[in-house]
Formats: structure tokens, C-alpha cells, sequence
């Protein structure tokens, strides 16, 4: 560890009240946020069990801990570039999450491969969303690849976080057509929103008990299954 204080954890949270009787979030982020915001607009809801109590970043600059701020919720920065290791960088991550006490962990942009002791230690309460239909393009730069491939529909994925990057059970997808005129940021930007969507319903159904992981599945007690289906290009009728 470097001699700057790589950790930097706020005092100021939300009221403990807020979170009696609810599950409680932390969530990890690395930057921009909206996937922060959105969870956290929706955790506000009368009907939602959970309440996001902690917001941890890698990166002090992160637009996310201000988005954390603003709404009173508790923040703690964890900078990466003040270890000399991933484990160590890890172990003190564990130390500040688990302060936390969270029932569930979020990552929300979290751009940081964690190690699988981190990853095995909240087994069963980690979940990513990642910007693809996975096990399609796991990674970086999805939106991009996905245009270059040709594929007429993409999408997000929610899923529980095991040792390899971008891989897990699958809590829920949302798929959205590519048009022939998309470029990445058009793309990244209709994924986005479904985003804003997903995982604010994954994290309900967690929070409220619905979830159980059946070996390699993820099962969601009552959900509703659409019976629409998304034809890309759509046949003429007839
Ligand atoms: C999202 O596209 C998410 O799927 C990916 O990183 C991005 C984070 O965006 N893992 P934001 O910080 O939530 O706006």
C-alpha cells in the first residue's frame, strides 16, 4: 500500500431508520453512475424491500459518489491505484463492504476484476449487470462488437458474480433491436435504458426473497414471462 490513505469513507449515510426491515445494498461503482441512480430512484418505492445504505468507488473522482451524496446514502472510496496487489486491493474492498453489512452487493460499473477470495466470500449476494446478452460478448467494448458482428438483436444481462469475468447464473436479460443505422453510442444508449429497468427489478425480486440460485440457474418465484417475441428485421405481415 502506497502512503496516501487509499481509503476515504464518509460519515454521513442514510438515516438507519431507512434501512430497518430492508435488505441492505451496497452498491460498487466506478464511474458514471445512472445505473446507481436508477436502483436508487426505485429503492425508494414504498413496495421495495431493500435500501442501498453504502456506495463504494475504486475511483475518487467517480460521478456515482456524488450521485450517492446527494441522495444522504454513506461513501467510501477504495482507491486501486494505492495498492501494490489485487488481493491487497481486495482485502481492504472486503474490510469496507463488509462494514456495510450488506444482505446484497451491486456492481454497477464496477471496472475492476476482483479477485475470486472476493468473489467466494459474497457468493450467492453478488450481482453485475454487464451491457450484452451474455454469454455473448463478455468484456469490454460490447456495444462496438456487437454492431461489427452483424447481430440484429443485443441487450443486458443481470447475473450472480462467480470467479470468471462476466459469467454466472442469469438473474434476467433484456434484449432491444440494433437498427441498421446504430452506431455504438446510439446502441449503448437504447441498452442503457433497459438497464435502468433490469436492475432495478432484479434487485426487488432479490430483495424481496424471490430469487434462489438451482445450480447453475437462477430461478425467480412468480415472475411473468412475456409471450411477446422480437422478430429483427420484423417480417411484412402476410
Ligand atoms: C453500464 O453499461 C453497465 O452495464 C456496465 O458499465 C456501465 C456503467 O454505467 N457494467 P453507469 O456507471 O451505471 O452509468
Amino acid at each position: 500500500m502506497s502512503t496516501r490513505a487509499p481509503v476515504d469513507t464518509s460519515s454521513r449515510g442514510a438515516p438507519a431508520s431507512r434501512a430497518k426491515g430492508l435488505r441492505r445494498i451496497t452498491v460498487l461503482v466506478s464511474g458514471r453512475g445512472s445505473n446507481l441512480a436508477a436502483l436508487a430512484d426505485a429503492s425508494l418505492r414504498r413496495d421495495f424491500a431493500g435500501a442501498i445504505t453504502h456506495v463504494v468507488s475504486n475511483r475518487p473522482q467517480a460521478a456515482g459518489l456524488a450521485i450517492a451524496r446527494e441522495r444522504g446514502i454513506a461513501t467510501a472510496i477504495v482507491d486501486h491505484t494505492g495498492f501494490v496487489s489485487r488481493e491487497a486491493f481486495d482485502a481492504t474492498l472486503a474490510r469496507v463492504v463488509d462494514a456495510g453489512e450488506p444482505d446484497l452487493i451491486v456492481l454497477a460499473g464496477f471496472m475492476r476484476v476482483l479477485t475470486d477470495a472476493f468473489v467466494g466470500r459474497y457468493a450467492g449476494r453478488l450481482i453485475n449487470i454487464h451491457p450484452s446478452l451474455l454469454p455473448a460478448y463478455p468484456g469490454l467494448h460490447t456495444h462496438r462488437r456487437a454492431i461489427a458482428d452483424g447481430v440484429r438483436v443485443h441487450g443486458c444481462t443481470v447475473h450472480f458474480v462467480t470467479p470468471s469475468v462476466d459469467v454466472g447464473p442469469i438473474v434476467a436479460q433484456a434484449a432491444v433491436p440494433v437498427r441498421p443505422d446504430d452506431d455504438e453510442a446510439t446502441l449503448a444508449a437504447r441498452v442503457l435504458e433497459q438497464e435502468h429497468r433490469l436492475l432495478p427489478a432484479a434487485v426487488r425480486w432479490f430483495c424481496a426473497g424471490r430469487i434462489a440460485l438451482d445450480g447453475g440457474r437462477v430461478r425467480v418465484r412468480d415472475a411473468t414471462v412475456p409471450t411477446g417475441v422480437l422478430l429483427c428485421p420484423a417480417p411484412e405481415v402476410g
